[in-house]
């Protein structure tokens, strides 16, 4: 038995990586000082540079990344956006709400693995942000017909949307509002349906407890919620900048 199989190695492990397994097509590992992504205690970058791109992203996504550089709305990671399109995908969800459509990532992540006639209800207090969605939706296929997009602020569009009526729900806006995201999530999916908090390790800030800022604070009350609500399943997903996902269960 090694001495990682013991467990007397945790996170300094020095198998060496399975570099065989690399896929040739993936890009070179970034530095840590270059993604800002927290990496894993003991996970080499070249480990995190694999996972996080293991699914790797079309050209409609890499022009979508480069439009965004120009607007204050950072998109999900490609970890986290393949982990919402298997979320999609593995329920069939027909019905989503997004809460920050930003440049369109994670909406056209969302709407490759909805059911094809799903629709995306995404939200945005920035116009201009959904106008550019707009166009990352048109390049990626999706007839208008698919996306609802509403400009105004989270709170404001939904406590007016369907009760009940959502598979699935991502919470990516304010995160100063991420608790008030939550409580909207229990009122807005099915029994059954998912919500996804991105964001959910806020830049190595929520495990470091010397961190009291409004944002950390707001992300770690949900994070808190979540896991000592019995009407959700949960799982934190280590992908990108975290991503909280739990299954609403009555
Ligand atoms: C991190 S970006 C979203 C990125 C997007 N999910 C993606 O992956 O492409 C956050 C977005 O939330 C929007 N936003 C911030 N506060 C909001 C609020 N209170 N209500 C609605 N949208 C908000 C911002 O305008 C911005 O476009």
């Amino acid at each position: 038995m090694n001495a990682c199989a013991t467990g007397r190695s945790l996170g300094v492990c020095e198998v060496p990586p399975p570099t065989s397994l690399v896929r040739t097509h993936l890009p070179a590992a970034p530095a840590r000082a270059e993604t800002g992504r927290p990496i894993i205690a003991g996970m080499k970058p070249a480990t995190w540079a694999y996972s996080e791109n293991y699914v790797a992203e079309d050209q409609v996504l890499t022009d979508a990344r480069a439009r965004a550089k120009d607007f204050p709305a950072v998109p999900i990671g490609p970890g986290g956006g393949a982990a919402l399109r298997f979320l999609a995908a593995a329920i069939g969800a027909k019905a989503v709400v997004e809460i920050g459509t930003g440049c369109g990532i994670s909406g056209t992540w969302l709407l490759r693995g909805m059911s094809p006639t799903g629709v995306l209800t995404s939200v945005d207090v920035e116009a201009e942000h959904q106008r550019i969605a707009r166009q990352t939706f048109t390049a990626a296929g999706f007839p208008t017909q698919r996306t609802r997009l509403i400009t105004g602020s989270a709170l404001d569009v939904l406590s007016r949307l369907t009760e009940g009526h959502y598979d699935l729900m991502l919470c990516d806006g304010d995160k100063r509002e991420y608790p008030e995201y939550l409580a909207m999530a229990a009122r807005l999916l099915r029994i059954g349906g998912i919500v996804a908090i991105d964001n959910a390790l806020w830049h190595d800030k929520v495990a470091d407890p010397s961190v009291r800022d409004a944002e950390t604070i707001a992300v770690r009350e949900v994070n808190k919620q979540v896991l000592e609500d019995e009407d959700w399943t949960p799982v934190m997903l280590p992908v990108g900048d975290g991503l909280l996902c739990a299954v609403k269960t009555a």
